[in-house]
């Protein structure tokens, strides 16, 4: 596997190198075909990252389509910026959208977003704000890792060096508290879905390592680590990790099930 070359870039650049295309862009296009785009809509992407979710619905919608993608991270924007720069990228936070006086969109997303806020109804409320009367809301969260093998062999492997990692990635799993929120904020047809799918990467070894440093980085032990500790518990890891990935190997690649609750509503 190319380690020299995850060694050099940013995570946001790996992010998009190695997860972009195999892991999101196969649930943007989902997410975008739930939304029913209409010539002449516009979207916004809250917690955009490095964008797969507004590039899609840019594609659909061409050059005239209005796109606007937030997030909080200036890192992850930079290569959003850098792969679609005509978008209109900008930082902010989910409970204090960055939008101009009275905009407004006809579509709203969050993919794999709303689990890492720490204010989930402030959030709602500026998702609500955001939608225009009648417009469509689309957000998608992971169901719980005890659901997803795959995320949680490799999730105890990790627990072996640092005791209980909760992964947030996947801490807002249920249907019930998604539902809730919603309609909380006042949108209207509020319904909540589980989508499962058949995941596959032709090279596994880029997300057994970003898996596994995201892991790190999520333990109250790992984060205690400096910098070379960590680089030797993430190779211990990884190397580690081999039986639990066999179940899964699919010729030199590799192939799971994940699943994910989607939620779609009118405003
Ligand atoms: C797993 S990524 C998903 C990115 C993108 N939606 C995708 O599907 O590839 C989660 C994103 O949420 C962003 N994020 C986390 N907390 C946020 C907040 N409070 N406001 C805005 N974005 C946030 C992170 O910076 C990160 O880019």
């Amino acid at each position: 596997m190319p380690n020299h070359a995850m060694s050099q870039a940013s995570f946001p650049e790996m992010y998009e190198r190695w997860l972009a295309g195999p892991l999101f862009r196969p649930w943007a296009e989902m997410i975008i075909e739930e939304v029913a785009l209409s010539p002449g809509d516009r979207v916004l992407d809250i917690a955009c990252g490095t964008g797969i979710v507004a590039r899609v619905a840019r594609e659909r919608l061409g050059d005239a389509g209005y796109v606007v993608g937030i997030d909080v991270s200036s890192d992850m924007l930079a290569v959003a910026r850098a792969v679609a720069p005509s978008i209109d990228w900008r930082e902010g936070n989910a409970s204090a959208l960055p939008l101009h006086d009275g905009e407004q969109f006809d579509v709203v997303v969050c993919q794999q977003g709303l689990q890492f806020f720490p204010d989930k109804p402030a959030a709602a409320a500026q998702m609500r704000r955001a939608l225009a009367k009648g417009g469509r809301l689309a957000v998608a969260t992971w169901r719980s890792d005890d659901e997803i093998p795959f995320f949680r062999e490799l999730r105890r492997v990790a627990e072996r060096h640092l005791g209980a990692i909760a992964d947030q990635r996947h801490s807002f799993g249920d249907a019930a508290p998604a539902e809730a929120l919603l309609r909380d904020a006042g949108f209207h047809e509020v319904r909540l879905t589980t989508v499962s799918r058949t995941m596959r990467f032709q090279d596994g070894a880029p997300l057994l390592r970003l898996n596994t440093m995201a892991l790190v980085g999520m333990s109250a032990v790992g984060r205690e680590m400096g910098d070379q500790e960590r680089k030797r518990v993430v190779e211990a890891i990884v190397s580690e990790s081999a039986p639990a990935l066999r179940p899964y190997a699919d010729g030199s690649g590799l192939a799971f099930e994940l699943s994910t609750n989607l939620a779609t509503a009118e405003g």
